[in-house]
């Protein structure tokens, strides 16, 4: 590959180097006018992705589904929705993004499949080689196997009528948990991620992978600590034996980007899954950043508090520096949008959404882009229950009443639009015309009123707007390697309001002050800061200095990135 994806050697592979842009593919772009994004959509925006400048575009499922879960829910691992094409339409996106040196990463589904896939109907018949596909329990339909809770609320079993027996869902009842116990369900996952790989695809984002190994016997968990059971099903013991089977079997010696989501995992969980003697993995999604403003639940919020959130960063820079690698991110299909919970999407919606993409893009790691984050989009709001289309967010707004949490859909209002799913799932924004340039019909859900003022259409055209910042900040991170391995160093971090650090990369140097508060500020360059040599790359504000003063007088939400000039010969380039 050519201008990007250069990489190259085993310290320093194209998807360190990389910025990874996800799409979730219900919501991106319509092309036929039913109302849900497609693959000839997407394949359509390509020069988009290009112009923006990321290396590869990890893609939401897209497979076989009922749709329980949008698609995470998968009855049919080598077919493609119809409502977003065929295959034929795959490799058409896979070839126009290849065509631009663009990398295809592919969502792998596989601790739990749909109840309608073939090997759960063939398993609920108890059919030769399948009765144990899944975690099946005798027992009375008034008593389940033991107290585990669902991620999704309420209990993780379902009782099925056909067989007579309890089944395990960590997640929906639709979405039975597979049983890696048993050799053929991992000979079958195998064999197909193998086929996907003769596809064409650059790798796999693994959904919840962490979870796929259960503790032997499924004991009761403790109900005192967090998600009742958990500690049964995250991290479970046999986790690293099933990765690296896979790694062996599958991902050796291969070109790829791995990326484990591993809810729960701490540092050293992390580095097992992806340091030097790890399970092959490239990096993971930890989740500590972004449940750090949680409380019992993600439905108990609260401000984020950015001395922890510092604290929490540094911690993974640290920890996985010379062991492993870190993925960055802010944004994603689960979470709400970046702008309205770690920034400010009124006054300085702007300003804020281009200082959370300094952070993404200064960082050691990789960052990835969450479809729309890159034109500032927000939390929408959701004015009836009827609005929502996540069973995760339903579900909650059911019990709430139910228990008698709350009277009405009015008393959980406002915790559902500042932390439900589907904040992130309304439609991109593409310009003002109908339904923001989305689809020609009624989308699948209501966009964001906004899309008026907040586009794409209009944000090309503004050299000032937030997406003409994030490819300057991604053709930076293409530029300079220091931005991409040099060591991190967090500075002042009872700092309340700014959060900087250090970069540091044989003789360059580098200097990232973010002002993370709607107040004005002032911050004094620690002594420990050669401010010597260090010039303004980039800044989300006209008038920043040129080069570092001793104390920098910071605006509400103001980011600025200093680096001394690049040397020749520098890694990798
Ligand atoms: C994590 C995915 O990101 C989320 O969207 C999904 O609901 C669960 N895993 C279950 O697959």
């Amino acid at each position: 590959m050519s201008r990007r994806n250069a990489g190259g050697d085993d310290d320093h592979p194209w998807w360190k180097e990389a910025v990874v842009y996800q799409v979730y593919p219900k919501s991106f772009n319509d092309s036929d006018g039913d109302g849900i994004g497609d693959l000839a959509g997407l394949a359509r925006r390509a020069d988009y992705l290009d112009d923006l400048g990321v290396d590869a575009v990890w893609l939401c499922p897209v497979y076989g589904s009922p749709m329980a879960d949008n698609g995470y829910d998968i009855s049919d691992y080598r077919s493609i929705h119809p409502a977003y094409g065929d295959m034929d339409d795959w490799r058409q996106v896979r070839d126009v993004l290849h065509e631009r040196d663009i990398r295809l990463v592919m969502d792998l589904v596989v601790n739990h499949t749909s109840d309608e896939h073939e090997w759960f109907r063939r398993s609920r018949r108890e059919e030769d080689g399948y009765a144990d596909y899944y975690h099946w329990w005798e027992g009375e339909p008034d008593e389940p196997p033991n107290n585990w809770e669902s991620i999704f609320g309420g209990p993780a079993w379902s009782y099925d009528e056909a067989r007579g027996e309890w089944y395990l869902h960590l997640f929906d009842e639709k979405q039975p948990d597979l049983n890696w116990r048993n050799s053929a369900v991992r000979e079958d996952v195998h064999g197909m991620m193998q086929w996907w790989l003769d596809e064409g695809v650059d790798g796999f984002r693994m959904d919840v992978i962490n979870l796929i190994s259960k503790t032997e016997g499924l004991p009761d968990g403790d109900p005192e600590a967090g998600l009742t059971g958990a500690e049964h099903f995250m991290n479970g013991p046999r986790v690293h034996d099933r990765l690296r089977e896979m790694h062996d079997r599958v991902l050796d010696d291969r070109d790829l980007l791995v990326v484990g989501e591993t809810p729960g995992a701490s540092v050293a969980d992390a580095r097992e899954y992806v340091g030097p003697n790890g399970d092959g993995l490239s990096m993971v999604f930890q989740f500590e950043h972004v449940t750090v403003d949680h409380g019992d639940d993600k439905w108990t919020t609260a401000d984020v508090p950015l001395a922890e959130f510092k604290e929490i960063i540094a911690k993974w820079q640290a920890g996985l520096a010379d062991e492993g690698w870190n993925s960055v991110y802010l944004s994603n299909h689960d979470q709400p949008r970046m702008v309205s919970r770690f920034g400010d999407d009124g006054e300085y919606r702007r300003k804020s959404a281009k200082l959370l993409g300094t952070l993404t893009h200064t960082l050691q790691g990789t960052p990835f882009v969450y479809q729309g984050e890159e034109i500032g989009m927000t939390n929408a709001p959701f004015e009836s229950p009827d609005e929502l289309r996540d069973v995760e967010a339903k579900n909650y707004v059911e019990r709430a009443v139910e228990h008698g949490e709350a009277d009405c859909y009015e008393d959980v209002r406002e915790t559902v639009e500042a932390t439900a799913r589907d904040n992130a799932r309304t439609p991109m924004q593409w310009s003002d015309d109908t339904h923001a340039g989305f689809t020609d019909g009624e989308p699948w859900i209501e966009c964001n009123p906004n899309y008026a003022e907040v586009n794409v259409e209009r944000a090309r055209s503004d050299p000032d707007s937030v997406l003409s910042y994030y490819r300057e900040l991604i053709a930076l991170r293409h530029e300079r390697d220091l931005l991409v391995y040099g060591e991190f160093e967090l500075l002042a971090p009872d700092d309340p309001d700014v959060f900087a650090y250090s970069r540091r990369l044989d003789g360059e140097r580098g200097l990232i002050v973010l002002n993370v508060a709607a107040d004005a500020t002032s911050f004094d360059v620690p002594a420990e800061v050669d401010r010597d040599g260090l010039e303004l790359v980039i800044a989300n504000a006209d008038d920043a200095p040129a080069t570092v003063p001793a104390t920098l007088d910071l605006d509400p939400y103001e980011a600025r990135v200093y680096l001394t000039p690049s040397q020749e010969g520098g890694v990798g380039r």
